[in-house]
C-alpha cells in the first residue's frame, strides 16, 4: 500500500542546514576538505540531490587524528574531573531533545526513514545513550588488589588497578541509523576519557553534523570530537590505519570489517566490530500468536529491514505455518511505503541506490531458485529506492536468499515439526550469530532454546528491543566485542596495574 499524504514541512533551520554546503569539525573548526571536493547528499524517496558534504581524504584524517591527539595527550577533556565530564556528555542528550525534530527531519530526508519512528526511536535513544553513559564516568573505578606474592616474604604490598582511556579512537559508522550509531559509539568513548576522530556514512552524513554542532554547544573541548565526511577506501581505511588511532570501532559490513581487522593488525590496534547478521526468528506452536505475528513482522520490516540484527530467517513450527505466514504477509501488504518525510509512513525507501539494486538482485535469485512470494517482491513506484516488504516461502537451504544477508524487508519462511536439535542446528548454520528470537508459552523451553542459539542477543516474545543498559554485539563473524551496557567500557579502558612495596 503507498500513500501519498502531505509532507512534514522542514523547519526553517533545516531548509538552512541542508541548503548551505556542510562542513566537518576538526579540532573545534569547521572547515572544508584539504582536497575542495564534496559530495552529493541524496534523498532516498526521490534520487535527488538535497546537500553537499566534504569528501575528506587523507590529510583531513591526519588532521583530525593529530587534533584528537593533542586534546588526548594535553586538552583538557583527559583532565577535567570525571563529574565535569558527565555532565557534559548529559548536557548532549538534553540537546539532542532540544532539536529532536530538526534531528528527525534530517534522518527522515537523509536516511529515508518513517519520521515517526526518527522521532520516537532513533532521537530518543541516542539521547537515552549519552545520559546512560554520562552517569558512568563518576563509576569506572579500579579494585584494590589483596597480594601475597610468595617469593618475598615479610614484604607488604598495597596494589591497586587504575581503568585508564586506551586514547585516540577511529570510529567509523554506517547509515541504517546515523544518529544512532553515532552515539552508540561516542557516548562510551566521551565517557571513558577516550577523545574520538568519527567518519560518519556516505549516505548519510546530516544528523552526525548535526551532532557535532550539538556536541559543541554542551561543551565538548576543541579535538576531543572530530567528525569528518568522506568514502570508505579514501577516508576510513587511512583512519582505521592511521599510526595515531590506538582503537578502532568499526559498525558495517563484514567484508570491510575484515580489511580493518588486517589493517590493524599492523601494530596491533585494539578493534571491536559490529557487522552483519542473518538471525533466526523461531516460532513455536504455542506461542501467542497475536504477539508473535506483528512482532516477527516488526523483527524484519523495521528500518525496512537495514537492521544488522533483522529476524531475515523465520522458523515457523508446523501447527501454526499457514496462519503465521498468512499473518506477516497480510501485514506487509497493507504496511504504508512512503517517503520519510510522510508522517503517516510506516516503510520508507532503501537507503541508496547501490543498496536498491542489491536486495533487487536478490530477490531475482529468490525467483531464479525457485522460491514463492507470499507478499512483495518487487520494487514499489517507479522513482526512489522503494521494495515492498516481502515475506518468501518454498525456502531451500541452498537458496542465496536463505543464505546470505539480504540488509532489506524480506523474510525467509521455513517450516519446522519439532523444537529438536535440528531447528537449533538449522537456526545457528550461519557465518553470523547477531541476533535471535523465540516465541513461546513455555518459559522452560523458551529459556533453553535462547541458551542455544548463538547469538550475542536472543529475544523472547519480543524483538528488536534495545536499551542502554543492554549490550549490544556479535558472535562469530557478526563481530568483536560489545555496545552499549558497562560492556562496552571493557573496549575503551585499559587497565593498569599499580604495584607498591610498603617494606
Ligand atoms: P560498508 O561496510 O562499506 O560501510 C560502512 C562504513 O564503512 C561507511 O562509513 C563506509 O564509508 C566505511 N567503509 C567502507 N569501506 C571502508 C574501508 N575500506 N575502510 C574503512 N572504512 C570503510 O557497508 P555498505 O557498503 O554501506 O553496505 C554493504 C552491506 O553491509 C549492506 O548491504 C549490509 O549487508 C552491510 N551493512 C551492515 C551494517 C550493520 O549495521 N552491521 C550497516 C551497513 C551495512
Ligand atoms: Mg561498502
Amino acid at each position: 500500500m503507498t500513500t501519498d499524504a502531505p509532507l512534514v514541512e522542514l523547519l526553517p533551520n533545516v531548509k538552512a542546514f541542508i541548503g548551505e554546503k556542510r562542513k566537518m569539525l576538526i579540532d573545534g573548526k569547521w572547515v572544508t576538505a584539504k582536497s575542495g571536493e564534496f559530495f552529493e547528499v541524496v534523498n532516498p524517496a526521490t534520487g535527488e540531490v538535497i546537500a553537499h558534504a566534504p569528501s575528506g581524504g587523507k590529510a583531513d584524517v591526519d588532521a583530525a587524528v593529530a587534533a584528537a591527539k593533542r586534546a588526548f595527550e594535553s586538552g583538557p577533556w583527559g583532565k577535567i574531573t570525571p563529574a565535569e565530564r558527565g555532565k557534559i556528555i548529559w548536557r548532549i542528550g538534553d540537546l539532542i531533545m532540544k532539536y529532536q525534530e530538526e534531528l528527525a527531519q534530517l534522518e527522515a530526508l537523509d536516511n529515508g526513514k518513517p519520521i515517526s519512528v526518527a522521532r520516537a526511536a532513533d532521537v530518543v535513544l541516542a539521547a537515552e545513550l549519552f545520559q546512560y553513559m554520562a552517569g558512568w564516568c563518576t563509576k569506572l573505578d579500579g579494585r584494590v588488589l589483596n597480594l601475597s606474592v610468595p617469593y618475598t616474604p615479610g614484604v607488604e604490598y598495597h596494589a591497586y588497578t587504575r581503568r585508564e582511556p586506551v586514547g585516540v579512537v577511529a570510529q567509523i559508522i554506517p547509515w541504517n541509523f546515523p544518529l544512532l550509531m553515532a552515539a552508540w559509539k561516542l557516548g562510551p568513548a566521551l565517557a571513558s576519557g577516550c577523545t574520538v576522530v568519527m567518519k560518519l556514512a556516505e549516505e548519510t552524513p546530516l544528523s552526525g553534523l548535526k551532532l557535532a554542532e550539538i556536541m559543541q554547544e554542551a561543551g565538548v573541548p576543541d579535538g576531543a570530537v572530530n567528525i569528518i565526511t568522506g568514502f570508505g577506501e579514501t577516508c576510513g581505511a587511512p583512519l582505521a590505519a592511521h599510526p595515531d588511532v590506538a582503537k578502532v570501532a568499526f559498525t558495517g559490513s563484514t567484508e570491510v570489517g575484515k580489511l580493518i581487522a588486517r589493517a590493524a593488525s599492523n601494530d596491533l590496534k585494539k578493534v571491536t566490530l559490529e557487522l552483519g547478521g542473518k538471525s533466526p526468528n523461531i516460532i513455536l506452536n504455542d506461542a501467542d500468536l497475536n504477539i508473535a505475528i506483528p512482532s516477527a513482522a516488526n523483527a524484519i520490516f523495521f528500518n525496512h529491514g537495514q537492521c544488522c540484527c533483522a529476524g531475515s530467517r523465520l522458523f515457523i513450527q508446523e501447527g501454526v505455518y499457514d496462519e503465521v505466514v498468512a499473518g506477516i504477509a497480510e501485514i506487509a501488504r497493507n504496511m504504508k511505503v512512503g517517503p520519510g518525510l510522510d508522517p503517516t509512513t510506516e516503510m520508507g525507501p532503501l537507503v541508496s541506490q547501490v543498496q536498491f539494486d542489491r536486495v533487487s538482485g536478490f530477490l531475482k535469485s529468490g525467483i531464479d531458485q525457485g522460491a514463492s512470494f507470499a507478499a512483495g517482491g518487487a520494487r514499489v513506484g517507479d522513482k526512489g529506492y522503494f521494495v515492498a516488504p516481502t515475506v518468501i516461502t518454498n525456502v531451500r537451504e541452498d537458496m542465496k536468499v536463505y543464505q546470505e544477508e539480504i540488509f532489506g524487508p524480506v523474510v525467509t519462511a521455513t517450516r519446522f515439526k519439532d523444537a529438536d536439535d535440528e531447528l537449533l542446528r538449522m537456526a545457528n548454520d550461519t557465518i553470523y550469530g547477531l541476533g535471535g528470537g523465540v516465541y513461546t508459552r513455555d518459559i522452560s523451553k523458551a529459556h533453553k532454546i535462547a541458551a542455544r542459539i548463538r547469538t550475542g542477543t536472543v529475544w523472547i516474545n519480543t524483538y528488536n528491543i534495545f536499551d542502554a543498559s543492554m549490550p549490544f554485539g556479535g558472535f562469530k563473524q557478526s563481530g568483536w566485542g560489545r555496545e552499549m551496557g558497562v560492556e562496552v567500557f571493557n573496549n575503551y579502558l585499559e587497565t593498569k596495574s599499580v604495584c607498591v612495596g610498603l617494606g
